[in-house]
This record gives C-alpha cells, sequence and structure tokens, in this order.
C-alpha cells in the first residue's frame, strides 16, 4: 500500500471514529456529505494530518451557522486547487479581501482603520530594514510579529507635502509573502474564528504591550482592568475593555475615542439637538450641523451641557468661531481630514 492510499483509509477510519464521538459528531453530520467522504475531501484527509485544525473548524461559527446553507467550508477560503498530498502548494491562504467576501462591513471598516496601515508603518523605519531576512520576512517575529496585522503592499504616496496617501501596490509584495496576509485572525485566530475571543481584552495585549506601547500595562494597572480582572470577563460587566472604548458597537475601524485632548467634534445629530435646549441659536447650530458628519455615538454626546462646554473648548482651539461657525482651520483640519480627529 502507498502512503497516500495508507492515509485515505485512515482518513475514513479517523472520521469514522470522530463520527461517533462528542461534539464533532454533531458538527459531522451536518458537515460531511458523501463527496465529502472521498479522499480527497479536504476535513477529511486533514483529520489524520492536523486534527486540531479540522475539530477547531468543526467546533467553530463558521461550521455551525445560524442557517445550515451558510455553512462555511475549507474550500471558502483556501480554494479547491489543492487536492492531494502533494500539491499543497497550490492551496490559497486568505487575506482579509477573503473574509470580506461575506463579512464586507467589517472589512471595510478594518480598510479605513489604522490597523491596515500598520505594515507600512512598521516598513516606513530604518530599524526593519536592517534587520536579517529571518525576522522580517515569513517567520514574522521581530517587528513583523505584531505589524502583520496590516496590508501588505500599501505605498505612502506624497504629492509634494507631508500628507501621504496611501496606494496598494496592486498585490505584488503581499504575493512575495504566503503566510500572513490574513490580518482579521490577529484578533479572530484561527480556525476557530470567535467574536468573543476577540471581544476580549487579552486578545489586544500580544501587541499592545511593552515599553514603547504599554496599553495592556497601563489598563491591567488602571482600576477599569483591575475591575475586570476581579469581577470577571463577561460582556456587560462594571468595567470598560478596550473594545469597549476602541470598538464601539463593533466598529472594525478602531479608532482612538475621543481625539486628541479628549477633544471631539460633536455630529451632526448632537447639534440639532441643542437648538431644543437653546432656540436663539437655530440659525448658527442650523449652518453647523451642515457642516458635519452624521454619527451614531448618541448615548455619549447626548448631554446638552458637555456639548456647549466642547464647543466653548473649540472656540479656543480656533476650530470653530465666536458663533459657533466653522473656521477655515476646521475646515481644513478636521473636515477634511477625518471624522474627529485633529
Ligand atoms: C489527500 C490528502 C489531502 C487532501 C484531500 C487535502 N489536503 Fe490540504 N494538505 C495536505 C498535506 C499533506 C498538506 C501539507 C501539510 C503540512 O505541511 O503540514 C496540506 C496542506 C494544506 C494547507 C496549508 C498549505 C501551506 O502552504 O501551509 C491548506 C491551507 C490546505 N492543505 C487546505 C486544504 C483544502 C482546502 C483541501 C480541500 C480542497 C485540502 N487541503 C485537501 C493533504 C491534503
Ligand atoms: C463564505 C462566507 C464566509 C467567509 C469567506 C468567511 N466567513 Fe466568517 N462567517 C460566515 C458565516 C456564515 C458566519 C456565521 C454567521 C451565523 O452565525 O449565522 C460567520 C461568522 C464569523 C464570525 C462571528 C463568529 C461568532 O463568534 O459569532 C467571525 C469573527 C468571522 N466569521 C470571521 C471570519 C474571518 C476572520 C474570515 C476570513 C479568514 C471569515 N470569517 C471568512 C461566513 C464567512
Ligand atoms: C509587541 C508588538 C510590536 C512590535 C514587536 C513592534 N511594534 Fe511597532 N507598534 C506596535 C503597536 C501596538 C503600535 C501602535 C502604538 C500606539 O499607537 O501607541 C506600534 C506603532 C509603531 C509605529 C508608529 C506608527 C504610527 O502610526 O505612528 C512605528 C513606526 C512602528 N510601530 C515601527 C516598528 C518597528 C520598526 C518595529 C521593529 C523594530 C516595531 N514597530 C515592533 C506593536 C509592535
Ligand atoms: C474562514 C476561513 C478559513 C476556513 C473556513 C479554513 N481556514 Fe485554514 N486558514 C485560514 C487562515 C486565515 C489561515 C492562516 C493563513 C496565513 O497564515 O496567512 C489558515 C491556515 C491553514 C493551514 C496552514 C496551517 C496554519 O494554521 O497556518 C492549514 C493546513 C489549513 N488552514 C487548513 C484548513 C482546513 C483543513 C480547513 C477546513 C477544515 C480550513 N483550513 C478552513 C482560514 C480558514
Ligand atoms: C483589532 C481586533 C480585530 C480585528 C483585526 C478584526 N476583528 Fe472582527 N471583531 C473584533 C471584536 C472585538 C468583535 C466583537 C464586536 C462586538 O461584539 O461588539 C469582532 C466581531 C466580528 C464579527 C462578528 C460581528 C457580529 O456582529 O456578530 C465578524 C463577522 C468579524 N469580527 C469579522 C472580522 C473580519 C472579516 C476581520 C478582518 C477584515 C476582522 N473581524 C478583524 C475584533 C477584531
Ligand atoms: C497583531 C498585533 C495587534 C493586535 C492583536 C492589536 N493591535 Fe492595535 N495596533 C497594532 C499596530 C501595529 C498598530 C499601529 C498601526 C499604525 O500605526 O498604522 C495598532 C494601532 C491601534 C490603535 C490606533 C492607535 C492610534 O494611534 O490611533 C488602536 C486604538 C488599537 N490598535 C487598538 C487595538 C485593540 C483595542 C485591539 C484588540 C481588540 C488591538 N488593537 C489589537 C497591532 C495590533
Ligand atoms: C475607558 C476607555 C478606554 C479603555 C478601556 C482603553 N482605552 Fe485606549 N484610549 C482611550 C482614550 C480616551 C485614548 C486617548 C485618545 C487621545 O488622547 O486621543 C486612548 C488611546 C489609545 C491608543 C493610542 C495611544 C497613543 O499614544 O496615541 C491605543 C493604541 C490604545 N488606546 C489601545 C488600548 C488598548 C490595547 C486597551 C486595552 C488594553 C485600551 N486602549 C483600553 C480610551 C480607552
Amino acid at each position: 500500500m502507498k502512503l497516500h492510499q495508507l492515509l485515505a483509509s485512515t482518513t475514513i477510519a479517523a472520521l469514522m471514529l470522530l463520527w461517533h464521538t462528542g461534539s464533532i459528531a454533531d458538527s459531522a453530520k451536518k458537515t460531511l456529505d458523501e463527496e465529502q467522504m472521498a479522499h480527497k475531501d479536504c476535513a477529511g484527509c486533514h483529520v489524520t494530518i492536523n486534527p486540531g485544525i479540522v475539530k477547531q473548524h468543526l467546533d467553530s461559527p463558521h461550521a455551525n451557522p445560524k442557517k445550515v446553507e451558510d455553512e462555511v467550508r475549507c474550500h471558502d477560503c483556501h480554494g479547491t486547487n489543492h487536492k492531494t498530498m502533494d500539491d499543497y502548494a497550490k492551496a490559497e491562504m486568505p487575506t482579509a479581501e477573503t473574509c470580506g467576501e461575506c463579512h464586507k462591513k467589517q472589512m471595510k471598516q478594518h480598510k479605513n482603520g489604522k490597523h491596515n496601515l500598520g505594515w507600512l508603518v512598521m516598513k516606513s523605519q530604518i530599524a526593519w530594514h536592517g534587520q536579517p531576512g529571518a525576522i522580517t520576512q515569513q517567520g514574522y517575529r521581530g517587528c513583523s510579529g505584531c505589524h502583520k496585522i496590516g496590508e501588505k503592499g500599501l505605498m505612502g504616496v506624497t504629492d509634494g507635502n507631508m500628507e501621504a496617501t496611501p496606494k496598494s501596490d496592486g498585490g505584488k509584495e503581499a504575493s512575495k509573502y504566503r503566510y500572513g496576509n490574513a490580518q482579521c485572525d490577529a484578533c479572530h485566530t484561527r480556525h476557530s474564528f470567535k467574536a468573543s475571543e476577540a471581544a476580549d481584552p487579552r486578545a489586544c495585549s500580544n501587541c499592545h504591550m511593552g515599553f514603547d506601547h504599554p496599553q495592556w500595562e497601563m489598563y491591567t494597572s488602571s482600576k477599569h482592568g483591575i475591575v475586570w480582572g476581579i469581577e470577571g470577563h463577561e460582556e456587560g460587566e462594571r468595567a470598560p475593555t478596550c473594545q469597549t472604548c476602541h470598538l464601539m458597537e463593533g466598529d472594525h475601524e478602531v479608532r482612538t475615542p475621543w481625539g486628541f485632548l479628549g477633544l471631539r467634534i460633536p455630529i451632526k445629530e448632537n447639534v440639532l439637538a441643542l437648538i431644543d435646549v437653546a432656540p436663539s441659536l437655530k440659525e448658527p447650530l442650523t449652518n453647523l450641523a451642515a457642516a458635519l458628519p452624521s454619527g451614531n455615538y448618541m448615548d455619549l454626546d447626548d448631554d446638552p451641557q458637555w456639548t456647549f462646554d466642547r464647543a466653548l473648548i473649540l472656540q479656543a482651539a480656533g476650530v470653530l468661531d465666536a458663533s459657533l461657525q466653522p473656521t477655515e482651520r476646521f475646515v481644513e483640519q478636521v473636515s477634511l481630514r477625518s471624522r474627529d480627529v485633529f
């Protein structure tokens, strides 16, 4: 018997065994149709090679979606080109776009955020270019271990001033790296891909640590982190987590929430709401609202006194004028650049 034949028959045996045991059996019934039971099937062969991967997948939300017809299988992320023991180099490795085929919203938000620029900023440092290949390449040691959360192949293109616009090289650099283009698995590790894992602040701690960005140390030694540590880790507990503040409402843009010095430009809805409190300011407030983006953080901004206090600070910063109208600085620094940071 040749090795692959042997493995094929072991595969069937192993599958039959799994079929009859515990939680895998439940998912296996749904997951494996007759064709998949054949030795060419991904899970069928892989259960003999990487049983952990197959088990994690079968236990994951992908193999157990709310609607059975939404089930995600190995080939949805890895394609069907690789089928044998020898041709595994043909297996495709997913990128954030692969995930985005089904999770468009999260992919778009992630692309708009700073995490997507992680690889680009790393390469902006001479320190990276001086490192040996074993560190900078596929091993993901050193800088790349954390910075692979960013998209490969982005370039900062400047038009002569200090502003740089990231442009894609069309996949050239990414194609040189077989592994580590997935990005999303920085927080939702493979192959369980769970939201609950990413919602735990420990999911951020491998990168946001150490002397140059000690957010984990700061958080765990702050009262927020201490309460989180003592009172448990369930959602809705007393203490906020990194995600409460930085992924508000699950927003994958992952922003620093309140801008420099905690200042934030109010959203359109907040400003319109102020008209009820201060009807005499109806005209300037309506004009101001017209220049502002719509938002969805009403719960934080619905205190009119706080919004007026902030307007005062914004006036002091020269962003709003005496009659609460946006100044030229506002337009340059805020409207054109980003929604709420200046
Ligand atoms: C007959 C057995 C067999 C079948 C069928 C099979 N694989 Fe594999 N696969 C392998 C082997 C062997 C490897 C290499 C394992 C290693 O290096 O640890 C591999 C590797 C992989 C890799 C990793 C490639 C890499 O570069 O690290 C992926 C992803 C993969 N397979 C996915 C699939 C998918 C998806 C299918 C179904 C379309 C599938 N496999 C079908 C045997 C198989
Ligand atoms: C072919 C479509 C498809 C692809 C591709 C896909 N997913 Fe999913 N994903 C789903 C479906 C379907 C669900 C389950 C939704 C449900 O429960 O009904 C899901 C659920 C999830 C969840 C939520 C899990 C939970 O705990 O509720 C996460 C996180 C996730 N996917 C991440 C990813 C990542 C990361 C990738 C890329 C590596 C990816 N997905 C690729 C279809 C897909
Ligand atoms: C332990 C994980 C980790 C390692 C290792 C690491 N970084 Fe970072 N790096 C981060 C995090 C997290 C941030 C964001 C910190 C913040 O915003 O406070 C960051 C920020 C940066 C920034 C600033 C980006 C900006 O937008 O201002 C640069 C540049 C950078 N890293 C380059 C490097 C280089 C070069 C190396 C290797 C010599 C490296 N990093 C190693 C995690 C890491
Ligand atoms: C939702 C997408 C998704 C599905 C479904 C999926 N994988 Fe993966 N797989 C990934 C990601 C992401 C990686 C890591 C890619 C990288 O390193 O760039 C990966 C990596 C692998 C590897 C290489 C070893 C490793 O962990 O890096 C193997 C082997 C593999 N997958 C096999 C499978 C098999 C077999 C199945 C079905 C039982 C499967 N995958 C289903 C996303 C998926
Ligand atoms: C910085 C960490 C991080 C990264 C990177 C990340 N996610 Fe998430 N993701 C989260 C958190 C946290 C949640 C839970 C949000 C919540 O419950 O409010 C989540 C939830 C999800 C969900 C479940 C949404 C729902 O409403 O049930 C999906 C699907 C998902 N992410 C897909 C992705 C995809 C696709 C990518 C890559 C483009 C990605 N994630 C990258 C942290 C991350
Ligand atoms: C794989 C490593 C990694 C993980 C995991 C990770 N991050 Fe990051 N994060 C980075 C890097 C690298 C940067 C810097 C990117 C840049 O400057 O473009 C960054 C930037 C940020 C920023 C933006 C800081 C700024 O200057 O605006 C925030 C906020 C953030 N991360 C929060 C989180 C949260 C919350 C989690 C967990 C849910 C998380 N990160 C998980 C590596 C990581
Ligand atoms: C109670 C809300 C809250 C919690 C919890 C929280 N942060 Fe922050 N984070 C903030 C605020 C506010 C800022 C500062 C915004 C500013 O100054 O512009 C910030 C700034 C940051 C920055 C940017 C730092 C810089 O130098 O620009 C990163 C990265 C970050 N947080 C990551 C994390 C991580 C990782 C965790 C969890 C370990 C976490 N945060 C927990 C509210 C929070």
